[in-house]
């Protein structure tokens, strides 16, 4: 049976431990695709659990990667024929299903999405996860009203692979974008990205009355926690929040004073299982009117499968910033 060099993580009674390892090309069955990998990224949920920081895993042992582009080699699934270009995300990735940080992945083809024309797999997963979901964030708000108009949006985490391809995204679409990142050397980046100001973590306007005064017209949020709660007090009216992340915190202590008395809109971002019409458009709209302007200006550092538990540690030590690629040795 072929053997193919994969990222694993075990969790058994011996405890957490993850790394390079050996292990068996698994045969598409019906419904499944086996996909070459091309490329892959490094999201927060990798880092989570590929140092055992995070509950995020179902099954162990398991491969990491929570997202892979290629193309496609072999299927059993009627909408994809060897040669074809995808990318997976989401899903049972590396949640109770091999993940991506491998040669190869074998998964449902109802998990994949076509690559884009304008694509290649690189460049897909230089957005990857957290260009879907920066996508999805916008989407949302999008669809929930959110306009120039109504005032600047905050991005908070934004020096993350969120938050940079948010502010992106949003400054495309003639956003005002206000950023939140306590990384003062990143600040030249940022501005390049799109932001228009920039602020520190403990430099947000208002006290912790129920109601503050309105400055922020929404908010794309990455960080969650005290942050969050901060941001629903000072909304303006009819503004709209993309809750996505929770790198600062998961309790969300608030009243329901800006939902009613403002009509804010706390929208939550899932993109573990978009739905296929939407996880398709999404994509396209990523390599269309909403592609970054410099994607390779998104990536941070490169690294193969032996350089992730490095780049984990750092990732959650919040000294990362942008994209981090993963690609064959
Ligand atoms: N809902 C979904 O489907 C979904 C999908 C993807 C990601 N996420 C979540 O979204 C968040 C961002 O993901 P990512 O991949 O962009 O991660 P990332 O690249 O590590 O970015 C996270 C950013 O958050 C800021 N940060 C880190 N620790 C913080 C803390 N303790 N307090 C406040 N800010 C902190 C940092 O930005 P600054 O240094 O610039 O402040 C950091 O760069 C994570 O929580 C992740 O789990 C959710």
């Amino acid at each position: 049976m072929t053997q193919q060099q994969v990222f694993r993580i075990h969790q058994d009674d011996d405890g957490h431990r993850a790394g390079v390892e050996a292990v068996a090309i698994v045969q598409p069955t019906q419904g499944e695709v086996l996909v070459r990998v091309s490329a892959s990224g490094v999201n927060y949920k990798d880092a989570l659990a590929g140092t055992g920081k995070g509950k995020v895993i179902k099954r162990f042992p398991i491969t990491g990667g929570i997202d892979a582009a290629g193309i496609v080699e072999q299927s059993e699934h009627p909408c994809w024929k060897p040669g074809d270009a995808v990318i997976a995300t989401g899903f049972g990735m590396a949640f109770d299903h091999d993940g991506g940080y491998a040669e190869t992945l074998c998964v449902p083809g109802d998990w994949l999405a076509p690559t884009p024309q304008g694509l290649d797999p690189r460049q897909a997963m230089i957005l990857g996860t957290a260009g879907f979901t920066a996508g999805l964030a916008v989407h949302r708000l999008l669809v929930n009203g959110q306009h120039p108009g109504l005032g600047p949006i905050l991005v908070t985490g934004a020096s993350g692979g969120v938050g940079s391809i948010a502010i992106n995204i949003l400054a495309k679409l003639d956003f005002e974008v206000v950023a939140v990142s306590n990384k003062q050397a990143l600040h030249d980046w940022l501005t390049q990205l799109g932001a228009s100001r920039i602020i520190g973590r403990d430099e947000l306007p208002g006290g912790d009355r129920p109601l503050e005064k309105a400055v922020w017209g929404g908010a794309v949020d990455n960080v969650g926690g005290a942050m969050l709660a901060q941001i629903t007090r000072t909304l303006a009216p009819n503004g709209n929040i993309a809750s996505i992340g929770l790198a600062g915190g998961t309790a969300l202590e608030t009243t329901v004073m800006p939902f009613i008395l403002r009509g804010i809109g706390l929208l939550g971002c899932n993109s573990v299982d978009v739905p296929f019409p939407l996880r398709a458009d999404l994509w396209r709209r990523l390599a269309t009117d909403w592609r970054p302007s410099d994607l390779d200006a998104l990536v941070s550092d490169q690294v193969d499968l032996d350089g992730l538990p490095a780049v984990f540690e750092r990732m959650l030590a919040g000294k990362t910033h942008g994209r981090i690629l993963v690609m064959p040795a």
